[in-house]
């Protein structure tokens, strides 16, 4: 049994769905801050298994224990955690109390019920403005922004906490740009308001929901002067936590790994990618670099390869067209149609 924090979410219920596939049986504890049961009801739809769910929130000690404790999980992987960079700025101390806090929380609950097997949805945000790439995993590490402190914060708890008992099984698991979707088309991205990421805002502007997509530079030091980014597919990424899982049976540790493909692709590349699988136009105009971001970003997925034998399988093409056919099927995400 896995126990899986924030796992209704959009990179938690995708791979909630290969776990079952690959013969886990999955616990999810959720308090839907930022997702919906439905997500869940279709993975059991995809997998025709049952996903047993926890309503909670992980800054809940008492809570949060007896349901680790219920579920007799042998493994958490740990998804909860609030990801908006804007946001973060804003309001910097819920980022900290959610997934700093949270994340203490949880350790304590997983040092009380005897599991000590952990993966963490850490992020490539925490190379701050890469000095070379592709991004090792030994790059420095920094962060400009209160969301990218708590991963970092988060990830020096952990190194900290098997330093100090190295019988604790960890993988730091550091994604890229998450995108697509399940290719059943049940389960996606469904982000509330206004998207902050780039792939998003581009299904829903193909779909005719948004005007246009603005382009945040154009003066980059890239190829065609807008932004780079390593974008993977969620399942491959999905996949790779089934793996991480197996790795960690075999060994103890706290080691990070990149998730990502190695592949770079410019935002112009990926709008005209999208275009060609959507058989839609993607109106755009450019307008001034958006504050914080960095040129290009993408990862060496050596070590992934190495310790894990996982290598992405899906390519832009698969990206855009999974994404377009998420959008395409539920253009309100998990919400009903009016009427
Ligand atoms: P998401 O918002 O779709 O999923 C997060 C889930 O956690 C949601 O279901 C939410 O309801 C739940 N949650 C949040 N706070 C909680 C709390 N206090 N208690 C219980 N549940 C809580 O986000 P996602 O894109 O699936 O991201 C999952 C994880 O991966 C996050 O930790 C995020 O920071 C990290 N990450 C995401 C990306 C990305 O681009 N999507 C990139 C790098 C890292
Ligand atoms: C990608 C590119 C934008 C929207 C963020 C977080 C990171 C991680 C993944 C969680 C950039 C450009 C975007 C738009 C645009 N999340 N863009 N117009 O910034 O690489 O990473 O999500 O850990 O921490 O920072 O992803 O999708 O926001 O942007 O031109 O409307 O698309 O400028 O070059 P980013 P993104």
């Amino acid at each position: 049994m896995i126990f899986v924090t924030g796992g209704a979410g959009y990179i938690g219920s995708h791979t909630c769905v290969e776990l079952l596939q690959a013969g886990h049986e999955v616990t999810v504890y959720d308090n839907f801050s930022n997702s919906s049961p439905e997500s869940l009801r279709r993975v059991e739809r995809i997998t025709g298994r049952a996903v047993r769910l926890v309503e909670g929130d992980i800054r809940h000690p008492q809570a949060l224990t007896d349901a680790l404790r219920q579920s007799g999980a042998s493994a958490v992987i740990h998804f909860a955690g609030l990801k908006a960079v804007g946001e973060s700025v804003e309001q910097p101390l819920r980022y900290y109390d959610n997934n700093v806090l949270g994340t203490l929380s949880l350790l304590h609950a997983m040092g009380a019920c005897h599991v000590n097997k952990l993966v963490f949805s850490s992020s490539a945000t925490v190379y701050g403005d890469p000095l070379h790439l592709p991004i090792t995993e030994d790059h420095p590490l920094s962060a400009t922004n209160p969301y990218g402190r708590t991963k970092l914060m988060i990830e020096d708890i952990l190194r900290d906490l098997y330093r100090s008992d190295p019988a604790w099984h960890i993988g730091i698991l550091r994604y890229f740009n998450p995108i697509g979707a399940h290719p059943s088309g049940l389960i996606g991205e469904d982000p509330q308001g206004i998207p902050n990421n780039l792939m998003p805002y581009v299904s829903q502007v193909a779909a005719g929901q948004r005007e246009r997509l603005q382009i945040w530079g154009q003066d980059y030091p890239t190829p065609d002067g807008t932004g780079v980014r390593d974008f993977i597919h969620v399942v491959d990424l999905a996949l790779g936590h089934v793996r991480t899982l197996a790795h960690l049976e075999k060994a103890a540790g706290c080691t990070a790994i990149n998730l990502g493909t190695g592949q770079g692709y410019s935002v112009l590349e990926l709008v005209r990618a999208f275009e060609k699988a959507s058989g839609q136009t993607v109106p755009y105009s450019f307008a001034a670099r958006r504050a914080g971001d960095i040129a290009a970003s993408y990862a060496s997925p050596e070590r992934a390869i190495q310790l894990l034998g996982w290598r992405p399988q899906h390519g832009l093409d698969a990206m855009c067209a999974d994404s377009w056919r998420w959008q395409q099927g539920n253009p309100l995400g998990y919400r009903p149609a009016q009427g």
